[in-house]
């Protein structure tokens, strides 16, 4: 290997200054965009700390999570399922049980799903801008020294995400199951389609979108690959998931709203707030 090479490969773990503002006018120009570039980390920051506080208290709260045969239906909400713990409700559960785990059964579980969101290189692009200032939109100086990338602790754990992405295609089989379920309306002719039905049948669909066009699923597809010809197979999966991987900002917003929805109705459902509606 020559000398150019070997620097060229060398893993370099020194930070890099910021001089952004500089290169824009000098050290007191924070920006010289005129357009209103911080509505977007606004309404980031807003949804996300949202759906945080939402998660959390629904998480702990470890009631209302599942709608049964006593209201004629088969619903449980994602945050819960598999509910795997002795203390989950009659019907919610099918497998076996954890006795030793006394507190909420979300709690048990949501690590996964949430470890998907938070390290996938989308959100992290997303909370980097909105919540750090790192910088906070194209063309705004960092409200930060210094660069360091994610080379270092605590970020360099955000390489994680590969494997949090096959932990998530487990979920996505099992909420697909849940939505199939959710079609059972015992006592009410057995089967049939209801708002509840549609809700979650959805919420497995965007889920499925939101893994098929993650980065590391497209890198599985079609990575390290010198010749899609002698790949065939891997060119197929390749071409159908990079359409997608176009979309995956999209389809991470989507799932996001779809899936606290999700809980949020059959919460009403199953506290008998409200009343499924089935439509046929
Ligand atoms: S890059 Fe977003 S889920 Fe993988």
């Amino acid at each position: 290997m020559t000398t150019v090479e070997n620097s060229a490969t060398r893993v370099d773990n020194s930070e890099t200054p910021v001089v952004l503002g500089g290169t824009r006018g000098g050290p007191d120009v924070s920006t010289v965009r005129k357009d209103r570039w911080w509505i977007s980390p606004v309404i980031t920051v807003s949804i996300l700390t949202s759906f945080v506080v939402y998660a959390t208290w629904a998480a702990f709260v470890g009631k209302n999570y599942y709608a049964g045969s006593s209201l004629h239906r088969d619903l449980i909400s994602p945050f819960y399922s598999p509910c795997l713990t002795a203390s989950c409700v009659p019907g919610s559960t099918h497998s076996p049980t954890i006795s030793w785990w006394t507190i909420s059964p979300a709690l048990l579980i949501l690590i996964f799903p949430l470890g998907f969101r938070l390290t996938c290189y989308y959100y992290r692009r997303a909370y980097y801008r909105s919540f750090w200032w790192a910088p906070p939109a194209c063309s705004v100086v960092d409200s930060h020294k210094s660069y360091s990338g994610e080379s270092r602790f605590p970020l360099i754990f955000q390489n994680v995400h590969r494997y949090f992405f096959y932990f998530g295609l487990i979920f996505n089989v099992i909420l697909t199951y849940d939505a199939i379920l959710a079609f059972s309306m015992p006592g009410e002719g057995g089967i049939g389609v209801s708002i509840g039905t549609l809700i979650l049948c959805s919420n497995a669909v965007l889920l499925w979108l939101y893994s098929l066009s993650c980065h590391s699923c497209r890198h599985l597809c079609g990575g390290q690959v010198r010749s899609f010809a002698k790949h065939p197979w891997r060119h197929k999966f390749w071409k159908f998931v990079t359409p997608l991987n176009a979309k995956h900002m999209q389809f991470a917003w989507i799932s996001l709203f779809v899936v606290a929805l999700s809980d949020a109705y059959i919460r009403l459902v199953a506290s008998g707030t409200i009343t499924d509606f089935k439509i046929f």
